[in-house]
């Protein structure tokens, strides 16, 4: 499929539900999808971060805790989606998902620590440094850092050398001090304190933009599209990472820990889209999200039904 320009005006006047409707007209079974995308990253994890036994051991089990503990394995399924618009072979897709959740899982561990966020629980269960200890998460964040890398870099990925170099480039943007960690950086600065809605929006793109939107282009990479379909899937995404930090900000608010599987409350005394917008604004803003993140899908037609039914899912989820 090529296509000449991204982005096509939204219609005016259409209603929000419509833009994310099947443009098929033939529903979409997500949760289906969604059930069996993620038991693929999860057998393919297993397989990519086998047990070790010795002294090496623990590093290896604290990994494996994190990456094999559930999760809605969006990011993965954004990559396996978004490769699928251009006929890429499954498992080449699934290795990429399998780098973007590892950079995603050690991300959340570092997140946890008591130097970060301090939370004692993530997907339902306790934080890797309460399951082991402070010393084995940062290193377990790591390994499953640098492993994402090796992943990209291996042959089964691309026979492509200049796809996988361009999948290691774009990932390590996206993860890097000007991407997640940046945005990381932001969110505990004291600058934060006095931010308005322009600035926070810019932290959240960094900080959970940044891997979505990498998710969301290296299928066009992996196909070794032009810059058409790399722009469509990133408009896509810009709309998408933020539309999903309104919905986290917003079940830290509305949701409980046994939901979402992880403390609630924890924005508490931060400024959020939810303090900025209040709980009707941000539940606007959110469905608003979804209605351009739909937009940009417009040049795939039909083929991109899932990834609208994915903006949809990621503001009416509640965990
Ligand atoms: C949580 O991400 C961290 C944020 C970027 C807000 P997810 O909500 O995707 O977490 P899991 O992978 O489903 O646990
Ligand atoms: C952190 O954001 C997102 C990461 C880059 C890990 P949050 O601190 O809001 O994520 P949760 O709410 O703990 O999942
Ligand atoms: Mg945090
Ligand atoms: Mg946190
Ligand atoms: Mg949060």
């Amino acid at each position: 499929m090529t296509i000449e320009a991204a982005a096509p005006a939204t219609t005016p006047g259409e209603p929000q539900a419509a833009m994310s409707a099947p443009v098929s007209g033939t529903p979409v079974d997500l949760d289906g999808l969604m059930t069996t995308a993620a038991k693929s990253v999860s057998d393919e994890l297993d397989r990519l971060i086998p047990e070790v036994a010795g002294p090496r051991g623990p590093v290896v089990d604290a990994m494996r805790y994190s990456a094999l503990s559930g999760g809605k394995r969006l990011r993965p399924f954004l990559v396996m989606e978004s490769a699928g618009l251009f006929g890429v072979p499954a498992a080449q897709a699934l290795r990429v998902g399998c780098a973007v959740e590892m950079v995603h899982c050690y991300s959340l561990i570092h997140d946890d620590l008591p130097a970060m966020d301090d939370s004692d629980t993530r997907r339902g269960r306790p934080a890797v440094h309460k399951a082991f200890d402070e010393a084995i998460a940062i290193l377990a964040g790591d390994a499953l850092l640098t492993q994402a890398f090796e992943v990209l870099g291996g042959f089964a990925t691309s026979r492509d050398a200049a796809v996988r170099a361009a999948l290691v480039v774009e990932l390590a943007k996206s993860s890097g001090s000007a991407g997640m960690v940046g945005g990381q950086m932001i969110d505990i600065s004291p600058a934060r304190e006095t931010m308005q809605y322009d600035a926070i929006a810019e932290l959240e793109a960094l900080k959970t933009g940044e891997l979505i939107r990498f998710s969301c282009v290296s299928g066009a990479i992996l196909a070794g599209t032009g810059e058409g379909e790399r722009m469509a899937l990133a408009g896509y995404a810009a709309d998408l990472g933020l539309a999903f930090q309104v919905a986290d900000d917003l079940l830290d608010v509305t949701g409980t820990e046994e939901q979402v599987g992880k403390p609630v409350g924890q924005d508490d005394g931060l400024t959020t889209f939810v303090t900025l917008l209040g709980l009707e604004g941000a539940r606007k803003k959110a469905e608003d999200l979804v209605e351009s993140a739909c937009a940009h899908l417009a040049p795939f037609g039909a083929s991109a039904d899932t990834l609208r039914a994915v903006a949809r899912f990621v503001v009416d989820r509640n965990q």
